[in-house]
């Protein structure tokens, strides 16, 4: 019979964190460290709060619109309350970007080294309906001798020093990249600990997935539509079948399978949305880190490198493209002028 061991060498994340410090930075501070707790406190609670949510009558509408247009969900509010509070309360926060607030934030009495762009319920259009939502952050250090302020946020992703995203699935899954590779954890509600479950992740280099909103396609511009088209026929290299379409609508659901399972999500510009839907610091830019740290590439309408984007506004949006590298190649060919 199969023997059930229990796993009693857990590799948690704080332990994670505190053994990936003293391998690629073993004279830092630790206020990083301190920083990745507090984030995943913040996890830790709006899973909390999203698993009770309809059962303490939180779900729906809060009533008001945020800086990006979008109508807030009373789960939008309270993840910022929480995200915010976490970060304050962290005091190695100094510069704070959210969704859901219009203007930066700068926590005035800390000494914080660092600014974090966060996205606290993304796919909240979903939430109502029980689909996976989930938090994506990304952290930059201010820049030296910064005391502060919108010049430590409105830089290439490139500088992020770290950047993941929370998915509120079945289980709640944190991906995180510090800069060398992307770890997978899942959080045990038991031990109120995230545990180390896909360590090392590589994004398969090819898979016939494509995820995109078709609703959009009449907007498209005519190459995109050429290229999705493309998609629908055939493939020589996926034994004659087409693609498959998979599309959850939330960014974190949809970049977590691709992750996972390879292929290709896109938010297209398009003549609706001439700079596209996502937003490129706390949406474009982690996403791309996660998915370049994994092998994969993320481009824009241009076929330009996500991350070699310098944003000039906090809830700046882009066209994004992320996935496997040869189905982003793929793409090239038709978009690259
Ligand atoms: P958010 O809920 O944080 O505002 O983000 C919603 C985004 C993203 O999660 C998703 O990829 C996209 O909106 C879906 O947009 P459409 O419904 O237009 O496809
Ligand atoms: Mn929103
Ligand atoms: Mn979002
Ligand atoms: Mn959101």
């Amino acid at each position: 019979e199969s023997k059930q061991t229990i796993n009693t060498d857990l590799v948690t994340l704080t332990r994670f964190i505190l053994e990936e410090q003293n391998r690629y930075a073993p004279h830092a501070t630790g206020e990083l460290t301190l920083l990745l707790n507090s984030l995943q406190y913040a996890f830790k609670f709006i899973a909390h709060t999203i698993r009770r949510a309809e059962l303490v009558n939180l779900i729906g509408l809060a009533g008001i619109t945020n800086a990006t247009g979008d109508d807030q969900k009373k789960l939008d509010v309270i993840g910022d309350d929480i995200f915010i509070n976490a970060m304050k309360s962290s005091g190695n926060v100094k510069v704070l970007v959210s969704e859901e607030q219009e203007d930066l934030i700068i926590f005035e009495g800390s000494e914080g080294n660092y600014a974090v762009c966060c996205d606290p319920i993304d796919g909240s259009s979903n939430l109502d309906a029980g689909v996976s939502v989930g938090t994506i952050f990304g952290v930059y250090k201010l820049q030296p001798g910064s005391k502060g302020s919108i010049k430590d946020v409105l830089r290439s992703g490139t500088e992020m020093v770290a950047a993941g995203y929370t998915m509120y699935g079945a289980s709640a899954h944190l991906m995180l990249t510090t800069g060398h590779g992307v770890n997978g954890f899942t959080l045990d509600t038991h031990l109120g600990e995230f545990i180390l479950t896909k360590p090392h992740l590589k994004v398969p280099e090819k898979k016939a997935i494509y995820s995109v909103n078709e609703g959009n396609s009449y907007y498209w511009p005519k190459e995109v539509q050429d290229f999705i088209a493309s998609l629908k026929l055939p493939q020589e290299d996926n034994n004659g079948k087409p693609y498959s379409a998979r599309y959850v609508g939330s960014m974190v659901a949809d970049v977590h399978r691709t992750l996972l399972y390879g292929g290709l999500f896109a938010y297209p510009a398009d003549s609706k949305s001439k700079t596209g839907k996502l937003r490129v610091l706390y949406e474009c830019f982690p996403m791309a880190l996660l998915m370049e740290q994994a092998g994969g590439e993320a481009v824009n309408d241009k076929g330009q490198r996500i991350l070699d984007l310098i944003p000039k506004k906090i809830h700046e949006r882009s066209g994004i493209w992320l996935g496997s590298k040869k189905e982003v190649e793929k793409l090239l060919q038709y978009i690259k002028n």
